[in-house]
């Protein structure tokens, strides 16, 4: 049997400490050790995006990071942006515009989003085009993606 490690994340701002298999995927982990499936796994080789968070304010694979690289990390998923009943600005925008197609990728654009509103000009839509590349919706519905985005990039204004 392998050898485990112990862990201690922060995500959605709850402290978790576990110990996990050096090998285990953070995108297993989230799934189930900590039993957040909101992060969806698709390609399972950092092609997709369909599982990404936000690891320490920046949008990562989980797909392609291990756990116990996340020690000491603080980690945002899908969980924290809203509920069934109060849904977040972003993905309150996914709704007005349509962007929620049948929703499989749609966790990892809302969390690569987040990086995106703090770290990205989006000043046209062929930047918020570049900005939404790594993520990948097999509906091939982007414009309505790329509609909410420029509502909330309206919203934010330009980076200071
Ligand atoms: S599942 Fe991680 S990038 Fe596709
Ligand atoms: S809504 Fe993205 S794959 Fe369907």
């Amino acid at each position: 049997m392998t050898a485990r490690t112990d862990i201690h994340v922060v995500v959605n701002g709850v402290a978790y400490r576990r110990a996990v298999e050096p090998r285990m995927l953070l995108s297993d982990f989230l799934r189930h050790e900590i039993g957040l499936t909101g992060t969806h796994v698709g390609c399972e080789h950092g092609v997709c995006g369909a599982c990404t968070i936000l690891l320490d304010g920046r949008s990562a694979r989980s797909c392609l990071l291990l756990a116990v690289q996340a020690e000491g990390a603080e980690i945002a998923t899908i969980e924290g942006q809203g509920t069934q009943t109060q849904l977040g600005r972003i993905q309150t925008a996914f709704r007005d515009h349509h962007g929620l197609q049948c929703g499989f990728c749609t966790p990892g654009f809302i969390m690569a989003i987040a990086d995106m509103l703090a770290h990205h000009p989006l000043e046209s839509d062929a930047q918020i085009r570049d900005a939404l590349s790594g993520n990948i919706c097999r509906c091939t519905g982007y414009q309505h993606i790329v509609n909410a985005v420029r509502e909330l990039a309206n919203e934010r204004g330009p980076l200071p």
